[in-house]
């Protein structure tokens, strides 16, 4: 089974009590969103593999740690998974993007999937996939199952908030799979919303409510 790592950093949960108020408007929400991710991607990429190099300095060689291999690709559920990418990338700047586009039918709740793209050497790279909300966990899965279709074997979701619906969800699909999430919240109302949660996290970074 992959393991689910909370991050209970207090520099997130104070930024992420700031997602959840129902009266930050879309400037600030956006920005912290972004910089979420970037806290985030630094502990979720603390296990990735790295290689020595030998870097000169004005002094001496220095033995050195580089990133090794084809490094990581960042895969957003279009759309709030957009709005995670741009300090990822920034933290990362080797990191190829890949798209999803995935949006829930309102009544029954099942993603329906619009859009697909992905880098050609995916396969070859650690691949993190991001979405700030984790509900039922039929997106996040159902965008894991395209991804490995690509042959992709190393996969980590990365989540802002997730209920525990969707971490069992995505558990049971593929067992395989890290989540690293920075809150899990009590439950899913009758929407399939996350309950405290913060929203529509789509409507919310793109101001479409
Ligand atoms: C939201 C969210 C996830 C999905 C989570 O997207 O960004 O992709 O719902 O729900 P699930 O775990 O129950 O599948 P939404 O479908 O609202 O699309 P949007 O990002 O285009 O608004
Ligand atoms: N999608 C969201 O944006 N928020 C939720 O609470 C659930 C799904």
């Amino acid at each position: 089974m992959g393991n689910v790592l909370v991050l209970d950093h207090p520099l997130l949960q104070h930024k992420l009590s700031i997602l959840r108020d129902k009266n930050t408007g879309v400037k600030e929400f956006r920005e912290i969103v972004g910089e979420i991710s970037a806290l985030m991607c630094y502990e979720a990429t603390r296990n990735l593999p790295t290689e020595e190099v030998d870097v000169e300095t004005p002094l001496a060689i220095a033995k050195c740690k580089v990133l090794a291999g084809k490094k990581m690709a960042i895969v957003p559920i279009l759309r709030a998974g957009l709005g995670m990418v741009d300090t990822m990338i920034a933290l990362v700047p080797s990191a190829k993007v890949g798209h999803i586009g995935l949006y829930r039918d309102p009544d029954t709740h099942e993603p329906v999937k619009y859009y697909c793209k992905m880098p050609t050497d995916i396969a070859e790279r650690h691949v993190f996939v991001v979405d700030p909300m984790l509900a039922t966990g039929g997106s996040a899965s159902d965008a894991i199952t395209f991804i490995k279709e690509y042959g992709c074997k190393s996969i980590t979701m990365m989540n802002i908030i997730a209920a525990p619906e969707g971490i069992a969800k995505v558990q049971k699909d593929h067992p395989d799979i890290d989540i690293v999430v920075a809150a899990v919240d009590e439950k899913l109302n009758d929407h399939a919303y996350i309950v405290p949660g913060l929203g529509d996290a789509g409507d919310r970074i793109f101001g479409t409510k």
